[in-house]
């Protein structure tokens, strides 16, 4: 009998924890199937993709206002998105729901909300209120942070700009008709950035779920119905 000591082989999983490479490509693949399982049946779910009843693409002269909105930072003090709590939709109406804003690229969602939320903005104000408050937001809220925005009523439209996005847009499985398409560059001809940011925000909420849609969607499975929905 020998009292030699015999080191047992290394059994796999000694193997994978000295071995740096493979354990970060191993924890990569683990880490990587719990987001694939949370995020991809998402992309196939009707109540995620597919538009709510009566939302469209936007018409060229929001959608000019849109990336007026963007390119400006509107996003950075206001969110597009009413929660799920009952103060909020007190306040702003029914809850955004994701078929809201299916043809929002990129979404305006967002939680920063140094402003309020603008999910539901639409129809609130008059534009000619809307005009005054963007070029000078003390003019008509004397307490307001609100950065003003003069150059908005100087800048006019950029056509070529709105029809190559709407274009773009098309390639991304937008429904855009050609006729939307060519017509846009007309729709916006003589108007400013700060008509096309008024246009967008009047917009904003048209297509708010109602109590009837809430309740149609659900028959179908697709969304809880509310009680206190407009
Ligand atoms: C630095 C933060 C900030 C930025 C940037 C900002 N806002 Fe505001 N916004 C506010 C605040 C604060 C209020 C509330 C006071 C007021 O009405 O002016 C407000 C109010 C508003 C309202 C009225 C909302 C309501 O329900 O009463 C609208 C519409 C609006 N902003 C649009 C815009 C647009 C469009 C842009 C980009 C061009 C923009 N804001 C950029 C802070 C901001």
């Amino acid at each position: 009998m020998s009292d030699q000591k015999t080191t047992p082989p290394p059994n796999a999983h000694q193997k994978v924890e000295k071995n740096v490479g493979l354990l970060i490509g191993l924890i990569a693949i683990a880490v990587s199937f719990g987001g694939l399982a949370e995020i991809v049946p998402l992309m196939y779910q009707a109540e995620a993709i597919e538009p709510l009843p009566g939302v469209e693409p936007y018409p060229a002269l929001e959608l000019a206002g849109r990336d007026v909105y963007v390119r400006e930072g509107c996003y950075n003090c206001h969110s597009q998105m009413v929660r799920t709590l009952r103060f909020e939709s007190e306040r702003y109406g029914h809850y955004s729901l994701a078929g809201e804003s299916v043809y929002d690229r990129p979404f305006q969602w967002g939680s920063k909300r140094t402003g309020p939320d603008l999910a539901r903005v639409g129809g609130r104000y008059s534009d000619d209120w809307h005009r005054v408050h963007l070029v000078d937001p003390r003019a008509v809220v004397p307490e307001s942070n609100m950065p003003s925005f003069p150059w908005l009523a100087e800048t006019p439209v950029d056509a070529e700009a709105v029809t190559r996005n709407m274009r773009n847009l098309r390639r991304l499985g937008d429904p855009y008709t050609d006729e939307q398409i060519e017509g846009a560059a007309e729709a916006v001809t003589g108007k400013t950035e700060l008509d096309a940011v008024v246009a967008y925000l009047q917009g904003l909420g048209r297509h708010a779920p109602t109590a009837a849609a809430v309740t149609a969607a659900a028959v179908e499975g697709q969304a809880e119905p509310v009680e206190n929905a407009r």
